[in-house]
């Protein structure tokens, strides 16, 4: 079997890793970056419905859910938005703001991919796609990776870099290998649980749901104390859109979550206000101003709503606002992996230096982007989490 050193190997040619290599490689360094896919960046060719939603202009720690909600807030300083901004605009990449600061790519998703090959090709660094990592072990100068696939190597490093991501989407080459290699070297783990993702009902719930799944309203999202105002989705298997993407990252099995319908609206005003001024206007036309009308239609049917604002009393309108924005719904689970945009959970952050990312009880081992135990509110934040922790490492090494 082939021989060979490199100063550093990273695993995983995904956002994290690619962005290590460029900046571990720029510095000088013999840098070999590996993946079992057949091409690098996969996560971001699909990201952000094909425009890659890169960045959010507002990451701060606070966006972020982890065992040491502190822990994020040195690379994510040192390593901004700004700065990813600055290699968009240097490589001549158009992007616009969606919402809420979430930036994404006029053109595509491919545009991101193909600047993080030619960075990683001006500092030197060499990529073998279709290779996995069969073993690793550490040794006196660093470690010993056996490589399998298509370039089957036996190569030695100072550095080694986990940046194989978590368990979402196994179909795109998640693995979840990443902890089986913190547990090897006797790393902790913390719970690892999809987030992100669709939550799913019982049948009781779900008839409701099935007339009016594809419709979407402005809603409030809540679970605890956590709550998001964006849009809810209703599916056939049960709730999505970005306000439940968002609460399922916090949602825990037998909690009831809280949906409040047009939030920033006072719907019982709304409908006095309707009601003095044209008595014979029915309630689903008044509510039709700030809902859609097929969602309105359908729970008036299933609530038994009257029909005209003037037959209505006073308390009923009351009723029907409480109603719309003070749902109490139990989920009974999520969609899991195979929808979960991320995994929640991952090495534990106390094992890790934060300025560096290198595990504080082996010098040379590396992890950064998803498989460490710091997940991101959707919008943006988890591949600023990624290209910062690769920044951090990169630079470090
Ligand atoms: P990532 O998963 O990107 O890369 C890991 C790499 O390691 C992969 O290339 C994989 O093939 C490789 N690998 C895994 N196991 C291996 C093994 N055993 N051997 C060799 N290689 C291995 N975030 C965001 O901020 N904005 C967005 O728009 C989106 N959109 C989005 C859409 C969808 C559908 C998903 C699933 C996710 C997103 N995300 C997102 C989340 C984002 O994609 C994610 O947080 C980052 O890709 C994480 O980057 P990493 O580099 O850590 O892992």
């Amino acid at each position: 079997m082939r021989q060979e050193h490199f100063d550093t190997v990273i695993l995983g040619a995904g956002a994290a890793g690619m962005m290590c290599a460029i900046h571990a490689g720029a510095y000088g360094g013999k840098v070999l970056i590996i993946d079992h896919a057949k091409a690098p960046g996969e996560k971001i060719r699909i990201s952000g419905g094909g425009r890659c939603n890169f960045t959010n202009l507002g990451t701060s720690a606070r966006n972020f859910i982890s065992g040491n909600p502190h822990f994020s807030k040195s690379a994510l300083g040192r390593y901004t938005p700004q700065h990813f901004i600055a290699l968009i605009e240097k490589h001549g990449i158009t992007y616009h703001e969606k919402t809420l600061g979430q930036l994404f790519c006029d053109h595509s998703a491919k545009d991101i991919i193909t600047l993080l090959v030619k960075e990683m090709e001006q500092a030197g660094c060499h990529m073998r796609l279709a290779t996995h990592c069969e073993h690793i072990e550490a040794s006196q100068a660093g470690f010993v990776v056996t490589l399998g696939g298509e370039s089957p190597a036996k190569i030695t490093c100072r550095n080694f870099v986990v940046a194989c991501g978590g368990k979402s989407i196994p179909k795109m080459g998640a693995t979840g290998f990443g902890y089986q290699l913190a547990t090897q070297f006797g790393l902790a783990i913390t719970e690892t649980r999809p987030g992100l993702v669709p939550l799913t009902f019982g049948e009781d719930v779900l008839a409701g749901f099935r007339e009016i799944a594809g419709i979407s309203a402005p809603a409030r999202i809540s679970c605890g104390k956590t709550g998001f105002e964006e849009a809810l989705l209703f599916t056939h298997r049960g709730l999505s859109g970005p306000a439940i993407l968002q609460i399922s990252s916090y949602w825990r099995e037998t909690n009831p979550i809280r949906v409040a319908l047009c939030p920033k609206t006072d719907i019982g005003a709304l409908l006095y206000q309707a009601k003095r001024a044209n008595t014979r206007q029915t309630i689903q036309t008044a509510l039709g101003e700030i809902l859609p009308r097929r969602l309105v239609a359908h729970l008036a049917q299933t609530q038994e709503w009257g029909k005209i604002l003037g037959e209505t009393s006073d308390k009923k309108l009351a009723e029907i606002a409480r109603f719309l924005q003070n749902w109490e719904l139990y989920p009974i689970g999520t969609e899991g992996y195979r929808t979960a945009e991320v995994t929640l959970g991952g090495v534990d952050t106390n094992e890790l230096n934060s300025r560096t990312m290198e595990a504080k009880k082996l010098p040379g081992l590396y992890f950064i982007g998803e498989v460490v135990d710091v997940t991101g509110w959707l919008g943006g934040y988890n591949f600023q989490w990624a290209w910062a922790s690769g920044w951090a490492a990169g630079t470090a090494i």
